[in-house]
């Protein structure tokens, strides 16, 4: 009797740390399974509405082959462990679908000299270039990032558009128009660095953060925030604000 009581005891705690882990677990599967419905639909909808553009397609699929055996997930945390930093699972693309709803509301035309601030593989940097036509710019610290750009602007012949392995926190964008900047983790001294550049550029220039302004990490009043929407991340939705050098 006694053996038989205690295989139910440990049936009990084996089945008490399945429920245990199952409990821990879940959040995080659903959050993954959220984060693959989400960039599923988004697929679809590049394909449905981008891809009748050509330029863009060629650009794209040739975006999609180079990154086929190399993930620019995996790459950017790489990247990120050899420089020692602690915080290393952060990288992320802006969806085109929100980006094109960015660029309609913050007026991109094509006399626009446009900066992106991190551009990663530089997808959006390829869709602005064949939807808008404006002169691109995508800087980026990831050396590979921009290698593999850069050789599709050379393979395509595309001009007007070019990527450059630079720490933008160091950069002079002087004859930008309109600055975009998807940087959500970046460190508020960086932020605060990357102003003291942002400032020497001219009245009028644009400026468009996701999830923060930068009148947040200034006391001087450098910038006027003209609007603030919200757009769709694969983590959920973010404020984009719209601001502009005083
Ligand atoms: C969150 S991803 C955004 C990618 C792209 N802008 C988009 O919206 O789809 C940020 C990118 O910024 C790059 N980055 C971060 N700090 C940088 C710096 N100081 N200079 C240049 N690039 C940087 C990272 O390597 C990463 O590729």
């Amino acid at each position: 009797m006694i053996k038989v009581y205690e295989k139910m005891e440990g049936y009990c705690q084996q089945f008490q740390q399945y429920w245990k882990q199952w409990k821990e677990n879940t959040p995080l599967f659903w959050i993954q399974l959220k984060f693959q419905w989400f960039n599923f639909k988004e697929y679809l909808k590049v394909i449905f509405f981008y891809y009748r553009n050509l330029s863009f397609l060629k650009s794209d699929t040739l975006l999609l082959l180079s990154y086929l055996f190399q993930n620019p997930y995996r790459m950017n945390k790489e990247f990120l462990k050899k420089r020692g930093e602690e915080v290393v699972d952060v990288y992320g693309e802006t969806p085109l679908t929100t980006f094109e709803e960015i660029v309609s509301k913050c007026q991109i035309t094509p006399k626009d000299n446009f900066y992106e601030l991190g551009a990663g593989r530089g997808r959006t940097c390829f869709w602005l270039h064949s939807f808008i036509g404006c002169k691109v710019i995508g800087l980026e610290i990831i050396p590979q990032f921009v290698t593999i750009a850069n050789q599709i602007v050379e393979k395509k012949h595309l001009k007007n558009i070019h990527f450059e392995n630079v720490n933008f926190l160091n950069y002079d964008c002087k004859d930008a128009t309109v600055i975009y900047l998807y940087g959500i983790c970046l460190k508020d001294e960086d932020l605060v660095q990357l102003i003291q550049q942002l400032k020497k550029l001219p009245q009028g220039t644009k400026f468009i953060t996701i999830s923060f302004p930068l009148t947040e990490y200034t006391q001087e009043p450098l910038f006027e925030v003209t609007s603030c929407f919200q757009g769709r991340f694969p983590w959920g939705i973010a404020d984009v604000y719209l601001q502009y050098r005083k």
